[in-house]
């Protein structure tokens, strides 16, 4: 099965929601659960900040979660190593995958940088739904990520 979604008007929303917010750590949180809330097959969505070299979790919505992630460990360790999208259809072919939700079977990250390009957090969606994100979620997905940078590197 495909699913849709309308990032022009998800984004127009997530921008809306937060270009008045002068806290970052509001947005974020909203920003987690307006894409959990708004992106049809998900278990799990929100963010892993940078702390030197490794991941901390941070605001997300869906089960608890590992709490720490090395550089280039896992799906998200990955993506901060290699400073790119990954899309994972199936986590379990992902050799170092870490399960922290036994439902999640596919998952996409997404980097997000601070204004000097450096990557700061890991924008992590997971579903219980093999294959779930398409190339059209991979542009959407990235589209936010820009508006997060956004906010996050306002002057
Ligand atoms: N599966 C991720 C870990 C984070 S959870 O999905 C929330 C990974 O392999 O990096």
């Amino acid at each position: 099965m495909a699913y849709f979604t309308d990032y022009e008007a998800l984004c127009d929303d997530l921008s809306a929601m937060t270009e008045d917010v002068p806290y970052i750590s509001a947005n974020l949180a909203n920003t987690a659960a307006y894409l959990y809330e708004n992106i049809e097959a998900l278990n799990w969505a929100g963010f892993y900040v940078r702390e030197g070299d490794d991941l901390i979790l941070s605001w997300f919505q869906g089960r608890p979660a590992c709490v720490r992630i090395a550089f280039g460990a896992g799906v998200c360790g990955t993506c901060l190593r290699d400073d790119r999208t990954l899309v994972v259809p199936d986590v379990h072919a992902f050799d170092g995958h870490i399960a922290c939700d036994s439902a999640s079977a596919s998952e996409i990250t997404v980097p997000i940088h601070d204004k000097n390009g450096k990557v700061v957090m890991i924008l992590d969606i997971d579903s219980p739904v093999p294959d779930r994100f398409s190339e059209a979620d991979k542009e959407g997905l990235e589209r936010a990520g820009r508006i997060i940078e956004g906010f996050l590197n306002r002057e």
